[in-house]
């Protein structure tokens, strides 16, 4: 038999694009191709792309500029671009780059077999009516214990800064039968963490018997399945945390004390210029009454500095906003105009005011994620085990509060969840030593 092909695979953007690389390998396996994770030796790679801001957007060429020699030296190497730049620039990219061999949208994966078995340049940007994870292959062998399960795709929102909704398309739920069956896939597997994706995961409707059903209901059937251990959800629009959800979170001991709710910036006149379609202080009050349903929950969140026409004033009440919530972990991007967005249409601030704002930001941000890793310190915490650390006898896994934990356990085996108390705090991760057997 001939050696199996190999398919180089690299991922960009966000946790989505990690799943969908997963299941393209899988489609891809099915067609005789194996991983590899040397680009030389590939016969085929695949660049998975992300359209969200400017600088995501221009990895795609230099990568490919750095293919030429290979594909130069290996004229039959198939090159395919996949992702949100896919979708957005399209023929466009066949265009400018010659060397790539194909070109497929985030909704057209399960033609990516065809299209890499096909001769000369393909495209397919198409949104089809089928569900493109019926196409694909059952999952295969999973990476750990803990693994991302699409739930949910596209999105309505339209936010005025963002490229998702033309890139994912209409939001669109997959059904709670197919969703239940990987999970349990996944699961005898060896899995013990699953992360429900969506960009919009908690405008879940899944239908389910004839009924639709909430994201807090799907969490409830998924919280049925023997073995799975830990739950979580990502991301979510403050819009859509409804009450049943904000309810799970107190009474579903397998959902982690950890959510992840953009709220971009704290300046009303702002959020309404983005179309947020909420106040900072509905925010507030959302914040609140997750805090009650479980006090100990770790926040999240996702902040824009620079948008255009933000005043000093009203950054400062994104400011203002941080100190009043207080999040453990956080993410804050300088603004970038997308082509085909609203905002884009909108003069932009000076490069210096955002990225001053953007440091001042982070800073602040920075700190309040220390003072929750530090406020960890002392206490007991779960740990799932993902890998053996850098020294010798260490393992890493991550808490219910998803944060980083290395211990040191020459006993330990990947995938055992253990009871760790936490003796040190470093910059992005605790310490700890084992007290279960
Ligand atoms: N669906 C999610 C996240 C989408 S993208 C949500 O609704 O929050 C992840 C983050 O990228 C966004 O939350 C936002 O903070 C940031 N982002 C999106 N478009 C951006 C842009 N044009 N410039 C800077 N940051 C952007
Ligand atoms: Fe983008 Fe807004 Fe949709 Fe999130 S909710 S994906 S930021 S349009
Ligand atoms: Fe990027 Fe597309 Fe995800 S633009 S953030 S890869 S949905």
């Amino acid at each position: 038999m001939a050696d199996p092909k190999k398919l180089f695979i690299k991922t960009y953007g966000c946790q989505m694009n990690v799943y969908d690389s997963e299941r393209m390998a899988e489609a891809m396996g099915a067609d005789g191709y194996v991983t590899t994770e040397t680009v030389d030796d590939a016969d085929m790679v695949l660049i998975n792309t992300c359209h969200i801001r400017e600088k995501a957007s221009e990895k795609l060429y230099s990568d490919l500029g750095r293919l030429r020699k290979l594909k130069a030296a290996k004229p039959d190497l198939k090159v395919g671009v996949a992702g949100c730049v896919a979708q957005a620039e399209g023929a466009e990219i066949l265009r400018r780059m010659p060397l790539v061999d194909l070109v497929v949208g985030p909704q057209a994966y399960h033609r990516l077999p065809e299209m890499a078995r096909a001769k000369g340049q393909s495209i397919d940007t198409d949104f089809p009516l089928e569900d493109k994870f019926d196409s694909l292959p059952e999952r295969a062998a999973t990476r750990g214990p803990t693994a991302f399960l699409t739930v949910q795709e596209g999105c309505d929102k339209f936010c005025a800064f963002c490229v998702v909704p033309y890139t994912r398309g209409a939001e669109v739920s997959r059904p709670v039968d197919r969703i239940l069956t990987e999970a349990r896939g996944l699961v005898s597997k060896g899995v013990r963490d699953i992360t429900l994706l969506g960009q919009n995961v908690n405008a879940y409707h899944g239908s389910h018997q004839g009924r639709d059903l909430t994201l807090a209901k799907l969490l409830r059937e998924m919280a049925g399945i023997d073995g799975l251990q830990r739950l979580r959800y990502t991301t979510s629009h403050p819009n859509d945390m409804d009450d049943d959800l904000i309810a799970a979170h107190g009474d579903l001991p397998k959902l982690m004390p950890y959510l992840h709710l953009p709220v971009q910036s704290g300046s009303d006149r702002i959020l309404k210029a983005m179309n947020r379609k909420h106040t900072a202080e509905q925010y507030l009050r959302l914040i609140e009454r997750i805090r009650e349903a479980r006090p100990d929950i770790l926040l999240s969140s996702d902040f824009i500095a620079g948008f255009p026409g933000e005043t000093e004033a009203e950054f400062e009440e994104t400011l203002d906003l941080i100190r009043a919530v207080g999040f453990g972990m956080a993410y804050s991007f300088k603004y970038s105009a997308r082509p085909g967005t609203p905002a884009a249409e909108k003069p932009e601030l000076p490069a210096e005011v955002s990225d001053a704002r953007l440091q001042r930001l982070q800073t602040l941000l920075t700190q309040q994620q220390r003072a929750a890793q530090e406020a960890m310190v002392g206490r007991e915490v779960d740990v799932l085990y993902e890998k053996p650390g850098r020294l010798a006898g260490q393992m890493i896994g991550k808490s219910d509060h998803l944060h980083a934990v290395h211990v040191d356990d020459p006993q330990g085996k990947i995938g055992e969840l253990v009871r760790v108390r936490v003796s040190a705090s470093s910059s992005n991760s605790l310490a700890g030593t084992r007290i279960s057997r």
